[in-house]
């Protein structure tokens, strides 16, 4: 769960409105994604369109053709990743809640991406074991954005079933910049800061993070390639 305490800037909304009026358009599947979703009562912590629209792009320039994402909420991402799959590829999502994963199977459904999207109900970190213990295969692309928590642990699963070159996004991990505060009791800051120490420590990893702004106000991505 991400919460926006600080202040939003109108410039930073209205840059997006720009983007999205002139680089991405209207786009009636992900349109009537949030819709269901805000119908549904899920929180409007989806990633922004100019974000979703930058993890699918992510995920074609990696040639992606097995996509393992933590974090469906209600499939907006899910959409946008699927859409870069090319024929007889496969997105798996991870997901919590029930409520959540039903309306993002809907979501998906309608979006015409049924077939290639499978969302998986449970704890991530279960799912995450199952699917190594059962040896399912390697994924091309990772996105990661559930409990920040856990995401010492959901990048390990994620490097289990990565190859060469893999692709690994993580999702708010500048936090307004609270991924600074040292000593925060906020167990997603200190889950936050362990990702660092842990992606900074790992000598399989080539990485960065880039702060955004925009309509989900001031955060950012971790980008790791696997070496
Ligand atoms: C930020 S939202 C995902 C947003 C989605 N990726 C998008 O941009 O459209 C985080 C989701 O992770 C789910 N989640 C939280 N803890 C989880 C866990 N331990 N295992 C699986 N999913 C979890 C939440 O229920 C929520 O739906």
């Amino acid at each position: 769960m991400v919460e926006r305490v600080g202040e939003q800037n109108p410039g930073w909304s209205a840059v997006d409105a720009y983007i999205v009026e002139h680089l991405l358009g209207d786009d009636s599947a992900l349109s009537a994604a949030l819709a269901a979703n805000a119908a549904g009562g899920l929180p409007d912590i989806d990633v922004s369109p100019a974000q979703g629209r930058m993890l699918h792009l992510f995920a074609r320039m990696a040639g992606a053709l097995r996509i393992l994402e933590i974090g469906t909420l209600g499939g907006y991402s899910t959409i946008e990743l699927a859409r870069a799959l090319p024929a007889g590829g496969k997105l798996i999502s991870l997901e919590i809640d029930l409520h959540h994963a039903d309306v993002a199977r809907s979501n998906v459904a309608k979006a015409g991406l049924g077939d290639c999207v499978d969302i998986r109900t449970g704890p991530a970190l279960d799912s995450l074991q199952a699917m190594i213990a059962a040896r399912e295969g390697l994924f091309d692309f990772v996105f990661i954005d559930a409990d920040k928590q856990n995401n010492p642990a959901y990048i390990r699963a994620a490097l289990a079933m990565s190859r060469p070159g893999t692709t690994i996004v993580v999702d708010n991990v500048i936090r307004e910049g609270g991924v600074l505060d040292e000593a925060s009791g906020d167990e997603r800051i200190r889950g936050t800061r362990d990702l660092f120490d842990a992606v900074g420590a790992e000598k399989r990893l080539t990485a960065t993070a880039v702060q955004t702004v925009g309509v989900k106000k001031w955060d950012g991505f971790l980008i790791a390639v696997v070496d």
